[in-house]
């Protein structure tokens, strides 16, 4: 088939690069003339995992452009993707600016019947209102039909989740549209189907990312549990998780959920159902809890330093999640100007997210972009994690606790084992296990 799509951000790109490799040919539009030249030439604008090669494979194959022609996109396009920003006003809200303004650019340039897809999160009846900005512009005779088909991609393992989707929603409020989208996938996908109407496919999207961030708080205030009565969050987790009822994934406490979708997300359904006049405040408590977490850390941490002035402080993670360099939403973004602006003395390691954080934070006399995570580790007082990679995971402890001045590591993403770190001689906090605090500490007062 032939495909338009409308922006290249995480969603955009990642989709239209895997369409392409479907065998779909597939122009996609961004407004930055610099980032349809470097995806022009093959160089991505994000880091994901599997990207770089399939945007390589499908630019030399001819199946893959981009462009800042709208019209490209439009001629000729069987179906075109809406895959624009929809960032959160100040009051919450989702900005729809970037939805309405494709609906008004695509009016003028309809050469027959296209099938118009959201990809975007939007707001339920969104597609609605692009019915009838597009209809308002070109009057009843110009065939076209509205349909959402919400992506549910992870930003660091978004390829996979594209190609190997758990389920495919699919709303359209007609048979040529549903037929449209059914052509698109089926032949490539035998995961299950969801056929339903556009609003319902719109709220589910809203829905499952709420429903995400419940979890994660869920698990965070038990996690806040097992520290009082010393519990291990982790094991919690998979004795929960192993039922089929409640899922394994998902329960990983610690900072809370970050990133550009999640809260968001959230923070868009609270208005709606304020609107609605339904009641949000199980979702408002969602989302506290999750605004407290990073409080929480910082108290541990000045609990463990006491004083934080002049003490130097090695940061370990700088994205909201590992194998991103998104920092949208990421606890580093009040970790780090906190501990600035308390005197402290920071080295800070991310394997991917540096440059953005450099672009906010430029390197000072007590800020330090270090190499690698041992280089951050050398003379700390303190060692704070931020981001669950995997090389953190991989650290060598022996390595890391001879580099440091004193062995004190605060895991915001529980990545190890406290009894392992005792054993390895470190002081160690986390959100979810109990401390490990020094032997003659413990002793002195009677534990
Ligand atoms: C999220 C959803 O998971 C995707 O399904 C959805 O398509 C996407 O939003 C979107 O709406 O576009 P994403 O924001 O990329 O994806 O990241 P997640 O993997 O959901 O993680 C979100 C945050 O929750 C991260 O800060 C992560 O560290 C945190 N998290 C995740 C936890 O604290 N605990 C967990 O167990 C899982």
């Amino acid at each position: 088939m032939r495909l338009g799509l409308f922006g290249t951000g995480y969603a955009g790109l990642v989709t239209s690069v895997c369409l392409a490799h479907l065998g779909h040919s597939v122009t996609a539009v961004d407004k930055d003339p610099t980032i349809v030249a470097a995806l022009s030439e093959g160089t991505p604008t994000i880091h994901e995992p599997g990207l770089p090669e399939l945007l390589a494979d499908n630019i030399k194959a001819g199946r893959l452009k981009f462009t800042t022609r709208s019209e490209d996109a439009v001629a000729g396009s069987d179906i075109i993707f809406v895959c624009v920003g929809t960032p959160p006003r100040s009051d919450g809200r989702a900005d729809l600016c970037q939805v309405e303004e494709v609906a008004r650019t695509i009016a003028p340039l309809l050469d027959g019947y296209k099938l118009i897809v959201e990809k975007s999160t939007v707001p339920a009846r969104t597609a609605h209102w692009i019915t009838r900005t597009i209809r308002r512009l070109t009057g009843p005779d110009r065939e076209f039909d509205v349909a959402s088909n919400p992506e549910f991609l992870r930003e660091g393992t978004a390829v996979r989740d594209f190609l190997e989707p758990d389920r495919i929603v699919i709303g359209a409020d007609n048979g040529r549209a549903r037929s449209l989208l059914l052509d698109l996938y089926k032949p490539s996908f035998d995961c299950p189907i969801v056929l339903t109407s556009v609003t319902t496919a719109e709220f589910i999207k809203q829905t499952a990312n709420a429903f995400l961030a419940a979890k994660i708080s869920f698990i965070n205030v038990m996690s806040d549990l097992c520290e009082a009565l010393g519990v291990d969050v982790t094991t919690v987790a998979r004795g929960i998780g192993l039922d089929p009822r409640i899922g394994g994934h998902f329960l990983d406490a610690g900072l809370g959920f970050g990133g550009s979708c999640l809260p968001k997300d959230l923070s868009a359904l609270i208005t709606v159902a304020e609107e609605n006049g339904v009641d949000s405040g199980m979702l408002k408590e969602v989302r506290r809890i999750n605004s407290a977490r990073v409080e929480r850390l910082l108290a541990k941490l000045e609990r463990a330093l006491w004083v934080v002035r002049h003490k130097a402080v090695a940061v370990l993670g700088v994205s909201f999640k590992a194998n991103t360099d998104d920092i949208r939403g990421a606890p580093s973004l009040t970790v780090i100007p906190w501990l600035h602006a308390g005197g402290a003395n920071l080295r800070v390691y991310d394997p991917a997210a540096v440059p953005k954080l450099k672009a906010l934070y430029p390197p000072d006399d007590r800020l330090v972009y270090a190499e690698s995570a041992l280089d951050a580790a050398r003379d700390a007082h303190a060692l704070v994690i931020l981001t669950d990679w995997d090389e953190f995971r991989s650290l060598d402890l022996g390595r890391v606790r001879s580099l440091m001045r004193t062995p004190i590591v605060i895991d915001g993403r529980n990545l190890f084992v406290p009894e392992v770190m005792r054993a390895a001689g470190f002081e160690y906090y986390s959100l979810g296990h109990g401390d490990v605090t020094p032997r003659v500490e413990m002793q002195r007062v009677g534990v």
